[in-house]
């Protein structure tokens, strides 16, 4: 036997319902909620909802599908799910570079996802004690202009996330997915209902599904495919490594299909129930990273019982913020300990360890380093953000299709889709070979050259 073969196993995933809510769990957090309304707000609304809406289609499911595929056959970590892979179908072993990326934009990411997170945390006492004495917009600056503020709800946030991925993932987490992901699609229902009376909804409508193609250049592309593949939580190999622990029997398309549906649905519900209120109080759509804190402590503060209501809707944010970090730092947990190099909780403490230094850049760029420009134009957190969701997942996801597409063997994608409709299974196969490696090139061609 050789060295690929003796890897430790991680177990799977106990019911059949569990990939689904971790894998749910994890494409359904701060991107959603925080991320999809201020991203759509700064990109002029409509335009940018439906080239995102293209993107999850033509781009995100066909290579979610392809991560479960890889992610299953092994039962490994990224890295060595794709060595196998190569090895099994006779091609180089350097397609392991998808593994490494995946963990570095893991890193990146969880940086500054728990900085945010923490300010989610923070709103949880925010939303019980406000009193509506001061303005939404002025206490969101309060609070992030307190580097040790910020600093104490990202270490507490960084915290939680290493204690539950070092006790493995079927404790706990399964069973806390189960009923907290519904409690947060309830009380989302219940703010969508509360943006239709508060007097904005027709605008919050038309600003979101009306697109004006004249605000579209090819950085509303860029962003929006970013937006796509970090919502999904593709390339980087958070889907790969939850599916490594996907039953055997599960059907792969379809469970991809449930996935990507309820974390659109859950997008656009936030948007509608975060921009009639903006439109209501006469706010500004595209303020950034402050606009869902804004906007809904302006809502619970006008609204009878907020001060229940809105801690509620904030630990609710928070759980699905803690159901996607833990799938952030996974990969590279499951990597270090599968390989023997050390204990799964030494693994979690070391990768959060460097994920919590690298968040220190991003808690400060909101106050003391505001005006240091890490990339042109783009301050510490934004750059993080840029460098992961733009570059490292879609450069990994284009990598993932060409793989799945042009060089694993036929054969072994086919044992694990199993039977499926033959229009189905070759829809997907164009989609993979042609359709969502062409379109991440095209858009990143554009943005650069364009
Ligand atoms: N999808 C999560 C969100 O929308 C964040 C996330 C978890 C993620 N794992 C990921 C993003 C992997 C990119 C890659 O909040």
């Amino acid at each position: 036997m050789d060295r690929l073969s003796k890897l430790k196993s991680h177990g799977s995933w106990v019911g059949r319902w569990t990939f689904i809510l971790a894998a749910t769990g994890s494409a359904v957090g701060l991107g959603n909620i925080w991320g999809f309304p201020y991203k759509a707000g700064t990109n002029g609304g409509g335009a940018f909802v439906i080239i995102y809406l293209l993107c999850i289609l033509a781009i995100g499911i066909p290579i979610m599908i392809s991560e479960i595929i890889i992610g299953r056959r092994s039962g490994n970590s990224p890295i060595n799910a794709m060595k196998l892979a190569a090895r099994d179908s006779n091609t180089t072993s350097s397609w392991q570079i998808v593994g490494w990326s995946g963990i570095t934009a893991g890193i990146l990411i969880l940086s500054f996802y728990s900085v945010i997170a923490g300010i989610c945390l923070n709103y949880i006492f925010i939303a019980a004690t406000s009193s509506g004495a001061i303005d939404s917009a002025e206490q969101f600056r309060n609070i992030i202009s307190s580097p040790m503020n910020l600093l104490a709800w990202h270490t507490l946030f960084m915290f939680l996330t290493a204690i539950i991925v070092s006790a493995g993932i079927n404790n706990g987490i399964g069973r806390m997915v189960k009923i907290l992901m519904p409690m947060l699609g309830v009380l989302l229902i219940f703010m969508v209902i509360n943006g239709i009376i508060s007097g904005g909804f027709a605008q919050a409508f038309s600003f979101l599904f009306e697109p004006d193609f004249s605000k579209v250049d090819s950085n509303t592309f860029l962003s929006a495919m970013g937006q796509a593949f970090f919502s999904l939580s593709l390339g980087m190999g958070s889907i790969m490594a939850y599916g490594a622990y996907m039953p055997k029997e599960q059907k792969i398309i379809s469970t991809s299909f449930t996935v990507a549906s309820l974390d659109t649905l859950v997008a656009i519900f936030a948007g509608l129930a975060i921009f009639p209120i903006i439109f209501a109080f006469g706010l500004e759509p595209n303020s950034g990273p402050g606009l869902v804190f804004e906007s809904l402590q302006t809502a619970f503060n006008q609204m009878s019982y907020g001060q229940i209501v809105g801690p509620l809707f904030f630990i609710l944010l928070s759980v699905a913020a803690l159901s996607s970090s833990i799938s952030l730092l996974e990969p590279g947990v499951a990597f270090i300990s599968e390989e023997g190099f050390m204990s799964r909780k030494s693994a979690a403490i070391l990768i959060s360890f460097l994920a919590w230094l690298l968040g220190i850049g991003s808690a400060l760029s909101f106050n003391l380093w505001s005006d240091f420009n890490l990339t042109p134009g783009r301050n510490f957190l934004d750059s993080m953000d840029f460098i992961a969701n733009q570059i490292l997942l879609p450069l990994g996801g284009m990598l993932i299709a060409i793989f799945v597409g042009w060089f694993m063997d036929k054969n072994l994608i086919n044992q694990e889709i199993g039977h499926v409709n033959p229009i189905l299974f070759g829809t997907w196969r164009f989609f993979v070979k042609f359709v969502a490696p062409m379109s991440v090139g095209l858009i990143f061609y554009n943005a650069i050259f364009g």
